[in-house]
């Protein structure tokens, strides 16, 4: 099979009530222990690059791993770009086979934020490929550019219908209450699930994407911490919280910080308890493992689409 596009996904999983993951890949490692879990639980995947992802790792050598990953496992797997941020980059993934392209022009005034979205559209849809966009403006750290709370703000459902009829975007992602990273909250974790609703009232059978969507688990926190780390309030959305968003309209739920998170509690205890050690494979191999664990709890226990392949 090759690499499929959202369109059957997103539709299976809102008539299912249930969400696809969307991780984001950077190395091997991190591609494989995804894969391996998606494989061991027959579940459709989206496998994300993000612009620093491309700068990284070489967009070429994402690709093609990608690739191998279909071939090695048969699933489902759409080959996504996060967070583009323009219409040249979002073009050029399109011409490089990704099947998926988010335009994230939520910095930029409504107005503007549909001019970029339905130009980006255009192409794609010409080209075979779907359109995420965003409404809405999330808080915390993306690219290594940080957005402040203040500056965050909540999508407005009065605007999705407008949004959605002028750019024919094909899903959409849309604010309310989550952010990028591993410190999401400052007190108890809140999310507008009133404005999630809303959003699905004007927009019925329609796919909504939840970014900033990773829990942070405290058992990684702990590690880092206790082998030299320093992530005092980490905190992220509690998984219930996801389940509830998966049941409504959010088809897509975007995860990376987690998988960040299992990779660096791992190779730092690792290194803790094995001081010595030099061979990559001996910390990456226990990485990949850990990665495997985090994305095979979150199909089955959070998102709900184990089985849905
Ligand atoms: O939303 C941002 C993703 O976590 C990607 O992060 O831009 O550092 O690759 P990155
Ligand atoms: P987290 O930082 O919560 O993992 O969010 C990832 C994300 O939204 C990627 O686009
Ligand atoms: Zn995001």
């Amino acid at each position: 099979m090759p690499l499929v596009t959202t369109t059957e996904m997103f539709r299976k999983a809102y008539d299912g009530g249930y969400a696809i993951g969307a991780f984001n890949v950077n190395n091997m490692e991190i591609i494989q222990g995804i894969v391996e879990a998606a494989t061991e639980e027959n579940a459709p995947l989206i496998l994300q690059v993000s612009a620093g992802a491309r700068k990284y790792a070489n967009t070429v050598y994402l690709k093609k791993m990608v690739e191998a990953a279909v071939e090695t496992s048969g699933l489902p797997i759409a080959l996504h770009l996060d967070h583009g941020d323009s219409f040249a980059l979002c073009k050029d993934c399109v011409d490089s086979g990704f099947t998926s392209v988010m335009i994230d022009a939520s910095a930029h005034p409504f107005a503007e934020n549909i001019s970029i979205t339905k130009q980006v559209v255009e192409y794609a849809h010409d080209h075979g490929v779907v359109v995420e966009a965003e409404l809405g403006k999330l808080a915390g750290v993306e690219d290594d550019v940080k957005v402040d709370a203040k500056d965050a703000s909540y999508t407005d459902p009065d605007q999705v219908q407008e949004f959605v009829e002028k750019t024919g975007v094909d899903s959409l992602a849309i604010a309310i209450g989550t952010s990028h990273g591993a410190f999401k909250f400052k007190g108890q974790p809140k999310l507008r699930f009133d404005i999630l609703e809303e959003v699905g009232r004007r927009l019925p059978g329609f796919p909504i994407v939840l970014h900033g969507a990773s829990s942070v688990p405290q058992e990684y926190v702990k590690i880092i911490n206790q082998y030299g780390g320093n992530m005092p309030g980490a905190q992220g959305v509690p998984e219930e919280m996801l389940r509830k968003a998966a049941s409504m309209a959010v088809c897509k739920i975007n995860i990376d910080s987690d998988l960040r998170l299992a990779v660096t509690a791992t190779i730092r205890e690792h290194f803790a308890l094995n001081p010595s050690h030099f061979d990559p494979r001996q910390y990456l191999g226990p990485a990949r493992d850990a990665v495997h664990k985090v994305v095979r709890h979150k199909i089955v226990d959070v998102l709900g689409c184990n089985g849905k392949a």
